[in-house]
Formats: C-alpha cells, sequence, structure tokens
C-alpha cells in the first residue's frame, strides 16, 4: 500500500510549550533505596518492620556474629529514628546491600559513615569483601566519646566485585545507627546522593519536568503525622516534611508498594535533581482522601487545614527566602537560592470525586491567595473512561481548573487507535497534563506505538501541556508495576524501547506544530508471543475464573483456578496458593505476581481481560 503525508510549511499550529515532555519519578519497584538513592547499604538504621511487609525483621539485609539486638527504647538516637543495633562485644554485623550485594568497581571510593555509641577508647573495624575475601583495606575506627557521635571512614575498591559485604565488628559493646556506605562518584559529586548510571539516564533525556514522589505512593495510608499521639505511625501518606533534614532525623515509611522507605531521597534531594537535570519540578500533596483502593474521605477539618499549611509550607521551603522558617531549612541543606516551583498538584487518581474536589478547592484558595503565581494542579480520577472520569471532569471545568491530570495504561493498539484523543477535547477548559501513561509492555513494538500516540499529544500542545510516560524506574529484583521505562539491578542499568522514544521526543522538542495530513493506516502484523500477569495486593486478595479473550474472539488463556495452578510462573516476593478454586494472596505485600505465557499474536493485542475478583485487591 502507499502512504503519502503532506506537510504545509506555510501554515502554523499550536505552539509546543518546552516543559511539554517530563519525566515521573515514583518510590515503585525500589525506585529509590536501593535504585536512585545512591546508599549502599540496605535498612541502614534497623528500622525495617512487619509494617513495611510480613517478611521484614528490624535485622533484614543484616547477619550477625556474635551478639547483637536491635533496641527501641530511650537510649536512641532521636526521636524519629526509633530504633537502633546493640552490638556485643567481639560481635559483628554484617550487610547484605540490595540484589546480589553491594557493588563496588575497582578504583573507586566509597564513603562509610556510623552513629555510634560506645565508651572512648573502644574501636570499631569496617571491612568490605565478598567472598573471594577484602574488596579493600579494612578501616579501624576509634571511638572517641561516651554518646552518641557520627564516625567516617573511606574505602578505595582494590577490585570490582557486584556481591559486596559490609561488615562491622566492635571490640567493645557498642550501638549503632544509620550504618552507611555510598559510593563517592554519585551523580554531580553530590552528598547524600543519586546513583550515576540513573541519574544520568533521566538527564539524558532533559525532561522538561520532573513530577514526584508519586502516584499511590502519595494519597495511601493514614494522613496522620508521625508523633508519639499518633503512636509513630506507619503506613503514612507520603508527607513532604517527613522527607527533608538531616538523614538521621527522616522518619522511614512503609512504602505503599510493599516494603520500607528511608526518605534519604526526600524532597530536597528531588528539587536538587530537577534543577540538576534542568526540569521543572512538579511535587504531588495528598488531598486528604486516599486512592488507589484505599477510597476514603478523611472528614478531620483539623487535619484538613494541617496539610493545607504544609503545602503552604512546602511553596516557602521551595522558594521562600533564607529568613523565612522553611527557607532557612532549606538554606540549611545546602541551598540558599529558590528552587523556582510554579506548579503543585494536589491528589492522585481519587475514586471519591466530589469529596476529592470539597478539599481540592481548599487547597486552591489557600495556595492562590499566597502564592497567586503557583498552578494547582487536579486530576480526573483512576481511569480515563466511566463515571469518575465524566464526574471529575465535570468539576475540573465547572471549577475552571487550569490543569487537569489523565493516567491510562493500554495495550498498543490503543494507543494506536486513539491518536486523535485530544482533537475533539475543549479548547476553552482546562489543559492537560498527561502524568501518566504506557503501553502495555516494554517491546519495539510499544515504543512504536507510543511514538505514534506522541505525535497525537503534539499535535494538540495547545491542550496537552505536559506529559510523562509511567513508571520511571524498575530494580529487575523487586517489581511491582511493569513496564518501566528504565531498568537497574545493583551495577547496571537500560533503557527500554519506551526510553528511546522518550528520549527521542524529549531532545527534539520543536517549536511549533506545522501542519499535516497522511492517507492510509498501516495495519499490524507479525507474531509475537506474550503473557499474562494476575497481580494481588494484600493478604486475602482473591481471584477467580480469569480469562483472555483475543480480538477475534478466541479464548488465549481460561482458568477457574478448580485444578492445580502449575502453569503459572509467580514473580515478586509475595506468596499465594489456590484455595476452594480461588487464587489467593497469603501474605501482606503488593509484589504478588503470576504469569502465564500464552501466545498471543500482534493482530490479537486488543486482548480482553476478565477477572472476577471475591475479596480484597
Ligand atoms: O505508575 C504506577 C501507578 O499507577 C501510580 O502509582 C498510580 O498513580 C497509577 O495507578
Amino acid at each position: 500500500t502507499d502512504y503519502s503525508i503532506t506537510v504545509d510549511p506555510t501554515a502554523t499550529g499550536p505552539k509546543i510549550d518546552k516543559t511539554m515532555y517530563g519525566v515521573f519519578f515514583e518510590d515503585i519497584n525500589r525506585a529509590a533505596d536501593g535504585g536512585l538513592y545512591a546508599e549502599l547499604v540496605q535498612n541502614r538504621s534497623f528500622e525495617y518492620s512487619t509494617d513495611d511487609n510480613r517478611s521484614y525483621t528490624p535485622l533484614t539485609a543484616w547477619t550477625v556474629s556474635g551478639t547483637a539486638q536491635v533496641v527501641n527504647d530511650s537510649g536512641r538516637l532521636n526521636g524519629r529514628n526509633r530504633d537502633y543495633l546493640s552490638l556485643g562485644a567481639g560481635s559483628s554485623v554484617t550487610n547484605a546491600g540490595y540484589n546480589t550485594g553491594i557493588a563496588v568497581q575497582d578504583g573507586k571510593t566509597y564513603d562509610f559513615s556510623v552513629w555510634a555509641r560506645g565508651d572512648a577508647g573502644s574501636s570499631l573495624t569496617v571491612t568490605l569483601q565478598d567472598s573471594g575475601g577484602p574488596l579493600a583495606t579494612a578501616r579501624r575506627i576509634a571511638v572517641k566519646k561516651d554518646g552518641w557521635a557520627r564516625y567516617e571512614a573511606s574505602f578505595a575498591a582494590g577490585r570490582t566485585s557486584t556481591t559486596g559485604r559490609l561488615t562491622v565488628a566492635a571490640d567493645a559493646a557498642t550501638s549503632l545507627d544509620m550504618v552507611s556506605l555510598f559510593p563517592r562518584d554519585t551523580y554531580r559529586h553530590e552528598p547524600n546522593g543519586l546513583r550515576k548510571d540513573l541519574a544520568e539516564k533521566v538527564a539524558a533525556l532533559h525532561p522538561g519536568f520532573v513530577r514526584f514522589p508519586g502516584g499511590c505512593l502519595v494519597n495511601t495510608g493514614s494522613m496522620q503525622d508521625y508523633s508519639e499521639a499518633s503512636g509513630w505511625q506507619r503506613k503514612r501518606s507520603y508527607q513532604w516534611k517527613d522527607t527533608v533534614g538531616p538523614v538521621e532525623t527522616r522518619a522511614t515509611n512503609a512504602d505503599f508498594w510493599g516494603y520500607n522507605q528511608s526518605y534519604g531521597l526526600g524532597y530536597y534531594e528531588y528539587f536538587r535533581f530537577a534543577e540538576d537535570v534542568g526540569a521543572m519540578p512538579l511535587p504531588v500533596v495528598p488531598a486528604l482522601v486516599t486512592g488507589c483502593g484505599q477510597d476514603t474521605a478523611v472528614a478531620d477539618d483539623a487535619l484538613l487545614e494541617r496539610h493545607i499549611q504544609d503545602t503552604l509550607d512546602l511553596v516557602e521551603f521551595a522558594n521562600g527566602p533564607v529568613t523565612s522558617e522553611w527557607g532557612r531549612k532549606r538554606a540549611a541543606m545546602g541551598h540558599p537560592e529558590p528552587f523556582h516551583l510554579t506548579h503543585i498538584e494536589v491528589g492522585n487518581e481519587e475514586n471519591l470525586p466530589n469529596e476529592f474536589f470539597a478539599r481540592f478547592r481548599q487547597f486552591r484558595a489557600a495556595v492562590q491567595a499566597k502564592y497567586p503565581y503557583v498552578q494547582v494542579i487536579s486530576n480526573s480520577g483512576p481511569d480515563d473512561a466511566g463515571p469518575v472520569f465524566d464526574t471529575a471532569w465535570k468539576l475540573n471545568r465547572a471549577a475552571k481548573v487550569d490543569m487537569v491530570d489523565e493516567h491510562y495504561y493500554n495495550s498498543p493498539r490503543w494507543f494506536l487507535q486513539n491518536n486523535d484523543r485530544y482533537d475533539s477535547y475543549d479548547r476553552s477548559g482546562p489543559k492537560v497534563f498527561l502524568g501518566e501513561y504506557a503501553s502495555q509492555g516494554n517491546a519495539f513494538r510499544n515504543g512504536l506505538a507510543e511514538a505514534a500516540y506522541m505525535t497525537g499529544l503534539e499535535r494538540n500542545a495547545d491542550v496537552v501541556k505536559l506529559a510523562s510516560y509511567a513508571p520511571l524506574f524498575a530494580n529487575e529484583d523487586y517489581v511491582q508495576w511493569s513496564p518501566d521505562m528504565v531498568w537497574f539491578n545493583n551495577h547496571a542499568s537500560w533503557g527500554s524501547a519506551d526510553y528511546e522514544v522518550q528520549k527521542l521526543f524529549m531532545t527534539n522538542v520543536g517549536d511549533r506544530v506545522v501542519p499535516s495530513t497522511a492517507t492510509g493506516t498501516p495495519g499490524l502484523n507479525g507474531p509475537v508471543t506474550g503473557a499474562v500477569g494476575l497481580s494481588t495486593w494484600n493478604t486475602g486478595a482473591a481471584y477467580d475464573d480469569v480469562s483472555v479473550t483475543a480480538a477475534d474472539g478466541r479464548t488465549l488463556l481460561s482458568d477457574d483456578f478448580s485444578g492445580d495452578a502449575s502453569q503459572w510462573t509467580h514473580t515478586g516476593t509475595g506468596s499465594w496458593t489456590v484455595q476452594g478454586g480461588r487464587y489467593v494472596q497469603t501474605d501482606d505485600t503488593a509484589e504478588n505476581t503470576m504469569v502465564q505465557a500464552g501466545d498471543v499474536h500482534w493482530h490479537d493485542y486488543d486482548l480482553h481481560v476478565k477477572a472476577t475478583k471475591t475479596s480484597g485487591r
């Protein structure tokens, strides 16, 4: 078939903003700890808890030789860092890092630090080794005073290894907290910095904005603070004040995605990263309506007031003069200059549009009264179609919202068929922030479908003002969500085909659309094999009658779980069982996925997946 494209260079289309394409960073798939945050020690402050993940203990990732116990008492380092390790005389602890271990490179320097409380005159010996022997010369640290103090040492790696271990041994009884090892060679050599290869992959995109920190991470869990009055609650929504200041005072939290988040990568680091890569920072704050299956509207005026004040304080933290309360804290962290925050998003995919809007309007009114130059972005609910989406859009229009965040994850075929989605959007209504989208898969065809779709975004650049693929990162050994743009383990990273497409568009943002017309639509053909995954989210989640049918009606997979489930392969860390003809998750982790390979063909890719949920998520 012949296809033709006609371009009219004399006609002018919409202007394309330099900020049009950006990235969305969420701490999912261990994107932060064990990922972008360069810390090499896992569970450095012994705060892992069964609240984070049923399989965790305060000694997860550590092994003890001799005597050691994790203590939670008034002798702690500070009130927000509850646990510490009490190590017996002549004993040691060894950390296993992430993935296969601590990765070091021959010739590079690694900075160790620890908070320790021992008897003045005693000493710690710190070693970095793998099964082949030492990776660097051991360091001896003299304990200089009786109370808590921070000690440092550095290692020059004499060998490359991806299976390193860090051991701290004490000659006398000593308490330890915040045991840390960083590569000196972080992105831009910043302290408490970011892993260089991952940060460079983002920088190479030249993103126009960085949306952070989530996603479901933001508006799930309790909206309470971390305090004695709240019972030192874990499983809190992401609250930015928890994440700034000295790292040893940042109370860790249970990540919605089933693990512990140290908050070593916090709001200061996000702002700094956005600045470093030349992007506009775009933080998301919770609106006191939980989402992502939790779907509760929190009715507590005092708490709402506090969160609104936190949002105003966030603008002051980002932009305020060093004489202001929060500007001073930013300066104390090393950045007296402002971060030039101009956009804030309130909420993420709320399933209760009326309740969300009642709260959104209050956030927006407060921000606009104090900072009229800050644009407050709203959203359109969890789905891109259906009643919540329709109601949310009606409310957004009625409230004359500046910009609405839409999210969708669909088949490549959907992306090819919906290139014209924004052609008919109301030009006088709110602008669109396509904050999360991806076609289901990381293959070349996915990148191709997204590239085709992005031409539709660009053609409508007068309506679609911002767009970001999601999620950004996945550690290959801790996956809750796939596909993802950039994959990594403890020593390597690689971009997907989708990453290359994003890079192509982001590094070639035009000034203005040149109108064009095309004849014909190329067809899709060619066989590929595929797999179907079923993910569950919490204990007791149960599914029955899973089926996948192709566009032409053929059944590709069907399982009522009445037989055995041996045809399914289990991935992730969760466990499951088949009970009473249902697939049931038996532990509380968000990483529970089982996959069945099938013979899916390209032209069948418009798949219809059905599963009956009998309980849970
Ligand atoms: O990108 C992964 C998740 O998808 C986000 O947390 C959420 O906003 C969406 O449902």
